[in-house]
């Protein structure tokens, strides 16, 4: 039997239009897949949201680095050729460890949002230009796991260590947009309790790092106002995505993507979900529990 995180050494031959895997605890991985339908339309994917297990926030580290191997390995066996961790917590926990398990190329989405934020100037950096100031403050929102795990404040420091960086754990938010509450006043309270702190510290951007709060920007957009960037990672994640695709020559040119959706939880809850999230009807869901 493999140890955990021991790498299968079947040798993949892999085709351009095999299909992109992405997962994440439930729905929020599906704001990757939005940016995904429209940077990369020739696409196939299959998307596994593990609703049995969510919200993964809470949860013990190892527990959330095992379900990432398994669902990674459960991917890669599916014939994937790219694996995007559509999660910041099984990112922050189970990035390194997925790379050296799996044998096909794996895309986080903490590096490319804090490589946005912190890139070369003239490069697409939200970095101030030529004013020659201290660089602005960033807030940071993700879940109580991702920030425990010091992965965010480890990859600031590792490009402007002299950045300010403020923290905030938003457990009440995962569990707000799996039940498709994304407006309304539990909302607003839960969004000024959280923010009302990042706020006060005059920070200039928001990462939005868990994928499940995009769903939440106009909410977050309304209690920061206009003067604050709201990162979406999704975008510069599937950026690094297609980035790698094409400099190994496997970018689809399928003109009829195949779309798959599974699910560990409750298949027709999830169909729910994802079809409201996606704006598009999704007609099958399948329920695949690792
Ligand atoms: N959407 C995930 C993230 O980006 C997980 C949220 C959760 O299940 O707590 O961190």
């Amino acid at each position: 039997m493999r140890k955990l995180g021991e790498r299968d050494e079947t040798t993949l031959s892999l085709s351009n239009n095999a299909p992109i895997g992405v997962f994440d605890s439930g729905v929020g991985g599906l704001t990757v897949i939005r940016a995904l339908e429209k940077a990369m339309p020739n696409e196939s994917f299959i998307y596994y949201g593990d609703t049995a297990h969510v919200p993964y926030g809470p949860r013990d580290p190892e527990e959330i680095k095992f379900f990432a191997l398994q669902i990674g390995r459960y991917l890669e066996k599916q014939g994937c050729k790219l694996l995007l961790i559509a999660c910041n917590t099984s990112t922050a926990l189970a990035y390194d460890m997925l790379r050296q398990a799996l044998s096909i190329p794996v895309v986080g989405v903490i590096e490319p949002a804090v490589d946005k934020v912190c890139g070369p100037k003239g490069a697409g950096s939200l970095q101030e230009e030529g004013n020659g100031s201290a660089e602005p403050p960033v807030g940071v929102i993700a879940t109580q796991a991702a920030v425990i795990s010091g992965a965010f404040q480890k990859m600031f420091t590792s490009r402007q260590p002299h950045r300010p960086v403020y923290m905030m754990a938003c457990p009440a938010f995962v569990p707000l947009v799996e039940a498709g509450i994304t407006e309304g006043p539990q909302v607003e309270a839960a969004v000024k309790e959280y923010l009302a702190p990042l706020k006060e510290k005059g920070i200039r951007t928001l990462i939005m790092g868990c994928t499940h709060y995009p769903f939440l920007a106009d909410a977050f957009r309304v209690f920061l106002g206009a003067e604050v960037d709201l990162l979406d990672p999704a975008i510069e994640t599937v950026r690094r995505g297609r980035e790698i695709l094409a400099g190994m020559g496997l970018l689809a040119d399928n003109l009829q993507p195949q779309r798959r959706f599974v699910s560990s939880g409750d298949p027709e809850q999830f169909r729910k979900g994802a079809s409201l999230f996606l704006d598009q009807p999704i007609e099958r869901v399948e329920q695949v529990v690792l």
